[in-house]
């Protein structure tokens, strides 16, 4: 039982959670969310998503007028359940079809349209509006709340990140190579660090949290003296 009870938390905050890709961000937000009470959103179940809807009705992404039009036809929903908190594209439960890998192979280039991007940082801070959310991403203590009262930076070694990932896929049962995971995993982190838009980086008043060599449990404790730290 973790010793920060729900009800202690009346002054309810905004926690930021940025960081490479597959260091275990949606993990701890809902591992935060559930020990506080909170809502939490993985801003990258959206922008997979999008990119799901942009392959299967074969938007180009080149042509920003299609882009606009198909922008406007996404209606995105999160359902929580007891386990984990679905995302739904037009009424339909995606969660599963958007963490295969041939949505991931796109998914960085359609995080790059600045236009997609300002679609859905408008809608999550819409969502944090009634504060008390967990919101994991690459931009959230940056660019979407830049004034949330805890900002983590988590990372991870890549080849800790790249196992976890293609251990995660297999239980799966999806087949797939070592080597492809670990290249996708570098390939985003390359896109998402260097593009012009909201670049992944750490914010300056960021606490950097490398779990490497943590198991869940310790880094949910350690985050959650961050928080206490914050609320008290
Ligand atoms: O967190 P994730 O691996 O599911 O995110 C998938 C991709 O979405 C990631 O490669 C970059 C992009 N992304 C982003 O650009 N901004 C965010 N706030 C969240 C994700």
């Amino acid at each position: 039982m973790h010793s920060l009870s729900k009800t202690s938390l009346l002054n309810k905050i905004i926690i930021a959670i940025d960081g490479h890709s597959s260091c275990g961000k949606s993990t701890l937000a809902k591992a935060m969310g559930n020990a506080l009470g909170y809502a939490y959103i993985s801003t990258g179940d959206m922008y997979r998503a999008v990119t799901l809807y942009f392959i299967e009705n074969q938007v180009d992404i080149k042509d920003k007028a299609a882009v606009l039009k198909a922008l406007k036809q996404i209606k995105l929903h999160f359902v929580a359940d007891e386990n984990s908190n679905r995302i739904h594209l037009n009424g339909r439960d995606v969660s599963e079809e958007i963490r295969k890998m041939y949505v991931a192979e796109l998914v960085s280039p359609v995080a790059i349209i600045s236009e997609v991007r300002r679609e859905m940082v408008r809608q999550q801070q819409a969502i944090g509006q009634q504060k008390g959310v967990v919101m994991d991403g690459r931009d959230i203590g940056t660019v979407v709340f830049p004034n949330a009262e805890l900002k983590i930076f988590l990372t991870a070694n890549v080849d800790v990140r790249a196992q976890r990932r293609f251990d995660e896929l297999t239980a799966k049962g999806q087949h797939v190579d070592f080597a492809e995971v670990k290249n996708n995993l570098a390939e985003r982190d390359h896109i998402d660090s260097t593009r012009a838009d909201s670049p992944l980086r750490q914010a300056d008043d960021a606490v950097v949290i490398d779990n490497s060599t943590l198991n869940h449990e310790q880094q949910l404790e350690l985050a959650l003296d961050l928080v206490r730290e914050r609320v008290r």
